[in-house]
């Protein structure tokens, strides 16, 4: 029987060198399955605004959204250390981030995660000292596309960029995020982050040295086949053969 992972199983693999798989699941029977693959860390991220509700990004995912899928991920009762975002807008103030994130903890999850750095510490100490387990988020932060006029940018290119990023990387570390994404960050500097910060760091886009790596699962299972990211090589069509599935059922009626 597998033990329950925890913040401090996911430290303590950053130590051991052993790298961490992650990915999203936002129902019952993904969490599930992806628990019995022995992925230790998985995600309710409000990537699925697109993938799952359909919107052209994350800025429009609810509170009530994410409570939702959630509660049906958290179902699965996983050894996997489950969490879920905080979506855009839900964490402005200190008293609404607590708030919002003791709301996600009710609803099943063990821990939250939320976008940006010194903009949001006062939140990020807020959430820690609440004991809500955190996960910070830097690099591309999707939440705040339109502001990047709808572009998924790298982070880290320039100079001003990367000492932004070891900034942002501090002030986390300081406010006790037990991990951080770092999304479409130059590989060098997650690297770096890497090796500077007692944090996990968990990457997308971001090269191969960070501590582990996420992927929104339906970009590696290939069952959303209308936009995949560059950065991801899929390891499934699934929806070629969903497609084939239905429609060789559908000639047989
Ligand atoms: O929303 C999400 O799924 C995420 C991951 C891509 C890290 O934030």
């Amino acid at each position: 029987m597998s033990t329950k992972i925890t913040p401090a199983t996911l430290q303590r693999m950053k130590q051991r060198g052993e790298k961490i798989a992650a990915l999203t699941a936002y129902d019952y029977p993904m969490a599930k399955l992806l628990d019995e693959c022995g992925v230790p860390l998985l995600l309710v991220g409000d990537s699925l605004g697109m993938v799952v509700l359909g919107y052209p990004n994350t800025t429009l995912v609810s509170m009530a959204e994410m409570e939702h899928h959630t509660r049906a991920a958290a179902r699965a009762k996983t050894n996997a250390l489950l969490g879920a975002d905080l979506p855009f807008h839900s964490y402005e103030t200190s008293d609404q981030a607590v708030a919002n994130a003791r709301r996600l903890i009710a609803a099943g999850a063990e821990y939250v995660k939320a976008e940006g750095g010194r903009d949001i510490l006062p939140q990020i100490r807020a959430i820690v000292a609440a004991g809500v387990p955190f996960i910070g988020h830097l690099g591309m932060l999707p939440q705040h596309v339109l502001e990047e006029g709808g572009k998924y940018r790298i982070k880290g290119r320039d100079d001003v960029g990367h000492a932004k990023l070891l900034a942002d990387a501090a002030a986390l570390a300081e406010a006790g995020a037990f991990a951080v994404v770092l999304e479409l960050v130059v590989p060098f500097v997650a690297q770096e982050i890497t090796a500077q910060f007692p944090f996990a760091t968990i990457g997308i886009g971001s090269g191969r040295h960070c501590d582990g790596q996420i992927l929104v699962t339906p970009d590696l299972l290939g069952t959303y086949p209308w936009f995949t990211p560059k950065f991801v090589q899929p390891k499934l069509q699934a929806a070629v053969q969903m497609r084939t599935a239905v429609q060789e059922w559908r000639a047989a009626l």
